[in-house]
């Protein structure tokens, strides 16, 4: 998992400089579906369930699953017979995923992980699915699975992941490819379940799913007869913008988010604000917004010296092993010596700060330019407790920002997923073993890189065509994520034209609870665009609040819940906002945990900085917020706020994060 975890997080760096497709990469590796006994002659059509069904007994299961079936679908791919799907359904109740065409009008869902090249079976097993796996291998069963809220299918795709095939030449070219190939395994995947051809269908995923759902939907919208009835698409930390929109920019508020990252230090504060000024990623959200923004600025403005080649060539990794290195080295010496590591990591930071001093002098740092998320994490392993520099894979999670567990909980399906008798009840292919993530999804490339362009170039038209069929737009975030953070997706839509207007006209600032009356986040609704800020969830929201994301499904996705609804008064004489608003959540950063974990595994302690030192942040960040409260409390205009939910919210915020805080 580690490596892996590195790995992914590379093949989302590797975006960033992506500008073109590279050359192709000969010897990829060519998979074919298994034929199990019993497989159906010709066409698909409900015939098939019988052999898709999950019969036999599953390895470590001791729960009830219900019924479901899996096993891999082709894509129709000319010249590619081999290029299939992986998919894994589960019913919401006995016999509603097989009735009959015309049968059912209820809801059915698909879920898609990102990556690019990550397997939805992570999400089926770590975040959303019926049957969950503990870090010592058990299994569990997972009480706020998606698909007890309707019928619900965890995809692999595109071809190559996960448990999905393709042959040496069949992986996807671009986007587009992937969203024609996800058409055509719809249109078989309902001739195997006929009713789902018309009920409404909930796409949903997460990460680079951010790119995939989009360009799914841009190409269902642009057949004549799709073969699914599309209703709403829902969206988690996902990667809608360039990758200079969802990893740099949101790095000043990641670090307000999690002051911890820079030790509370003001002055390291200020180098960081004055980088992402000169780099052009501190963009203000207007509300209602005024005018588009511009296209940001690559992190290497200078061109081809992209993070990727550097990383490459070694520069970084040395920089970071000379720290690495140091800090081993203090280390060996502090433990023969006794002296508590801690304050020999506090000095360093002072050298550090000297170096950060000398360079917040009105230009870009020469060395990280403005790949400003490489250098928080830098600054925050080697410098800032109690991140680990020894560890650089591991000590920062860039899933979850608090988390500084080391080493992390496995969270490793491989076991159990390339267990023979998992894959013989599955009928998953042989010819290749399972992986959570491959880092050559795209057939040019096996760098990750992804030669299509982002989401936002087409999304307002894309929003045109969503509103012409009626399709809702669902985007949610897990407010403890650095990688795709939630301010991304609200300049993403901030920066698209949606029910005629440019972006939200009020700021998300109405508090949505949990079914344990517990505040969960912010929801803010306009014009069949829904934001979800979900509180004390990292990039994997169902994993880390899996209550939370079971209601906000119901609620947002599957269901109307109007929370966070901006309705214009009758008289036009202003607008109000069903469950009010709450000025202090208006901002655009909303402050994170206190405590981070620490141990290895699961969290055996946290680590909380002396109050003095929290204390004296809030009050010199609270001086640096006011504009923005200013702002906003002029935006927020003749909205009305609905008393007992301000207090409970409020009450709650200041609880969580200390006083001082109201400037939000
Ligand atoms: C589910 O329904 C099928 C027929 O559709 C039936 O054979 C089976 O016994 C039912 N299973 C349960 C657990 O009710
Ligand atoms: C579904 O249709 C088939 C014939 O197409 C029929 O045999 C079967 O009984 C139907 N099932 C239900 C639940 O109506
Ligand atoms: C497809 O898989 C079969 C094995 O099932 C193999 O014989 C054949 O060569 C593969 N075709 C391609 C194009 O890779
Ligand atoms: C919008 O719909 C048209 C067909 O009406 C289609 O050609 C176009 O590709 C769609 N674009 C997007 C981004 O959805
Ligand atoms: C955003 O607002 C700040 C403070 O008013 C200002 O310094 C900065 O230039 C603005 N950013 C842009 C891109 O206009
Ligand atoms: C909107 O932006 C334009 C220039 O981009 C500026 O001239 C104008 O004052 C702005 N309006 C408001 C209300 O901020
Ligand atoms: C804003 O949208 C425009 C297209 O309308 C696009 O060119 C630009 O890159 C976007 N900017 C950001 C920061 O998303
Ligand atoms: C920063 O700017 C000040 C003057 O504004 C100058 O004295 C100092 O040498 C500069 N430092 C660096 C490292 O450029
Ligand atoms: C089953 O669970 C045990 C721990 O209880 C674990 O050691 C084993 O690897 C698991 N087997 C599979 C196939 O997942
Ligand atoms: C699993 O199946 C493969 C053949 O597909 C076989 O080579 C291997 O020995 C099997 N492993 C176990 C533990 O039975
Ligand atoms: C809407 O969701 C909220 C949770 O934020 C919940 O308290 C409320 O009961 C829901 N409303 C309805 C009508 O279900
Ligand atoms: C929102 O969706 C509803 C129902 O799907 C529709 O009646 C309404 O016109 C839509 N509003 C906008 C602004 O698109």
């Amino acid at each position: 998992m580690h490596a892996n975890r590195l790995k992914r997080w590379l093949a989302l760096s590797a975006l960033l400089g992506a500008a073109r497709a590279q050359p192709a990469s000969p010897g990829l590796p060519s998979s074919f579906p298994h034929v199990y006994p019993g497989m159906p002659s010709g066409n698909f059509s409900p015939e098939w369930q019988s052999y898709f069904q999950v019969t036999q007994p599953l390895p470590n299961v001791t729960f009830p699953l219900g019924r479901n079936w899996a096993g891999n679908i082709p894509v129709d791919r000319p010249g590619h017979p081999n290029d299939t799907l992986f998919f894994w359904a589960f019913e919401k109740q006995n016999g509603s995923l097989t009735a009959n065409a015309s049968e059912s009008t209820e809801p059915w869902g698909i879920w898609l992980n990102g990556g690019p090249g990550s397997s939805s079976l992570l999400g089926l097993l770590f975040e959303n699915g019926p049957l969950h796996i503990r870090d010592d291998y058990s299994m569990f069963s997972n009480n706020f699975s998606w698909h007890q809220l309707a019928d619900y299918v965890w995809v692999d795709q595109p071809v190559g992941t996960g448990f999905s095939t393709a042959d040496s030449t069949g992986y996807v070219a671009d986007e587009d490819q992937m969203g024609q190939d996800f058409m055509n395994f719809l249109a078989n995947l309902v001739k195997v379940f006929p009713s789902l051809a018309t009920r409404p269908l909930f796409l949903t995923g997460e990460s680079y799913a951010g790119t995939y759902i989009p360009y799914i939907t841009k190409t269902y919208f642009g057949m004549e007869n799709p073969p699914v009835n599309l209703s709403r698409i829902a969206i988690g930390d996902g990667t809608l913008g360039s990758g200079a929109e969802f990893e740099e920019l949101p790095t000043l508020t990641v670090i307000e988010t999690y002051p911890q990252l820079i030790g509370y230090d003001q002055q390291v504060y200020a180098y960081f604000k004055e980088q992402s000024h000169l780099c052009g990623y501190d963009l203000n959200m207007t509300y209602p917004q005024n005018g588009t923004f511009p296209t940001l600025n690559p992190p290497f403005p200078n061109g081809i010296d992209t993070l990727e080649t550097r990383r490459k060539a070694g520069k970084t990794i040395l920089f970071k092993q000379s720290l690495k290195q140091d800090i081993l080295e203090r280390r060996a010496g502090v433990v023969r010596r006794s002296t508590p590591f801690d304050e020999e990591r506090l000095a360093k930071r002072d050298q550090w700060k000297r170096d950060l001093s000398g360079r917040a002098n009105g230009t870009i740092d020469p060395f990280y330019e403005c790949d400003l998320y490489d250098e928080m994490i830098d600054y925050a392993l080697n410098f800032s407790l109690p991140w680990k520099g020894n560890d650089p894979e591991n000590g920062f999670d860039v899933y979850q920002i608090p988390d500084a567990l080391d080493p992390e909980a496995p969270m490793d399906g491989s076991v159990f997923l390339n267990d023979n008798s998992t894959r013989a009840a599955i009928h998953a292919p042989t010819s290749k073993d399972w992986q959570e993530s491959i880092n050559y999804p795209f057939n040019n490339s096996n760098s990750g890189i992804d030669p299509s362009p982002e989401p936002m170039v087409f999304l307002n038209e894309l929003a045109t065509n969503a509103t012409e069929h009626g399709v809702h737009v669902i985007i949610y975030s897990g407010n403890d994520d650095s990688l795709v953070s939630h301010i991304s997706s609200e300049i993403v839509i901030q920066n698209t034209t949606f029910g005629g207007i440019q972006g939200f006209t009020q700021p998300p600032a109405t508090p949505w609870f949990g079914d344990d009356g517990v505040f969960a986040g912010i929801a803010h609704q306009e014009r069949n665009w829904t934001f979800i800020l979900v509180e004390n969830a990292g990039h994997l929201v169902a994993q880390q609040q899996p209550e939370r994301a079971f209601v906000f499904l119901r609620e947002f996705v599957l269901g109307n819940n109007q929370t966070g609804l901006v309705t214009n008064s009758s008289g036009g004489t202003g607008v109000s906002v069903v469950g009010g608003e709450v000025a202090s959540l208006a901002g655009s950063v909303h402050p994170g945990q206190l405590g981070i974990y620490v141990g290895s595994g699961t969290t055996q302690s946290t680590y909380t900085y002396p109050s003095a030192t929290i204390a004296a942040w809030n009050s010199f960040f609270a001086t640096v917020t006011s504009q923005n409260e200013l702002a906003t409390a002029s935006a927020s205009g003749s909205s009305q706020t609905s008393g007992a939910v301000a207090q409970v919210a409020s009450q709650w915020w200041v609880a969580a994060v200390g006083a001082l805080l109201l400037a939000f």
